[in-house]
């Protein structure tokens, strides 16, 4: 693992930036691309680059179960918003909120099967989940049907009107899924993600802190700030 500390999220979106930008100069066409407020900076970024994804395929991690892409809470909606509007891919891939389950399962494997991903854009849970994996998630599962932690619920009613209009359910990619990937870059700010800051980097690699397994993968930076840094051991 590379560990990249910034001063500020902005530096830590243009440090994401350049990994983009290097993996695309170097024929890079698949983009594992992420959600939620952390990557908001650097899909600003990119749109404003003179990158050009008209030849490449974005695969997005996770999506919830039971909203339609039209849905403003919905992952497809806020990907639409964010990026690909006006930074078009050829084909961007979101799980399908309204699709059942085994469905959408056997689809969105095939999309992965057939479109392998260069580089994996990252969040991460203040529970240390990637994607909607969450603690206790197998490391060998694909992407499957995931039932939400009161932890994450919690942390993402504050993009809905109401707590009761959380979704409780997600498609997501899973770890097996994100391990694939040739190339992963993680991004976490702020101090509530110090502590899965810390596991993630310097705990034991267990299901019970599901980005430790990114210690197993041979390509991969964390981009962090001071506050999300604060525990680590080697930082003053
Ligand atoms: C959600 C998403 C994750 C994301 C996490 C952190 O749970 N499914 O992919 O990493 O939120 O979100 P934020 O970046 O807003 O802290």
């Amino acid at each position: 693992m590379e560990v990249i500390i910034v001063e500020t999220p902005l530096d830590g979106a243009k440090e994401a930036f350049d990994i983009f930008a290097r993996v695309k100069r170097l024929g890079g066409k698949v983009f594992g691309l992420a959600t939620g407020s952390t990557p908001i900076e650097l899909y600003q970024l990119l749109t404003e680059s003179d990158l050009d994804f008209s030849d490449c395929v974005s695969v997005n991690l996770d999506e919830y179960v039971g909203l339609s892409p039209n849905d403003e809470h919905s992952y497809r909606y806020f990907m639409n918003e964010q990026l690909f509007t006006a930074k078009p891919f050829k084909e961007s891939f979101v799980p399908n909120g309204l699709a059942p389950e085994d469905i959408e399962i056997a689809r969105y494997e095939q999309v992965l099967a057939d479109n392998p991903i260069d580089l994996q854009l990252l969040g991460l849970g203040s529970n240390a989940h990637i994607g909607f994996n969450e603690p206790g998630t197998g490391f060998q599962e694909r992407t499957h049907k995931v039932h939400l932690t009161e932890s994450t619920i919690n942390a993402n009613k504050r993009f809905f009107e109401n707590e009761e209009d959380v979704p409780r359910y997600a498609y997501s990619m899973g770890p097996a899924s994100i391990m694939d990937a040739k190339e992963i870059v993680l991004m976490a700010f702020g101090e509530a993600k110090a502590q899965a800051v810390k596991d993630m980097i310097e705990g034991e690699v267990t299901p019970a802190v599901p980005a430790s397994i990114l210690q197993n993968h041979e390509q991969v930076t964390i981009i962090i700030d001071q506050a999300a840094a604060k525990l680590l051991a080697d930082i003053e």
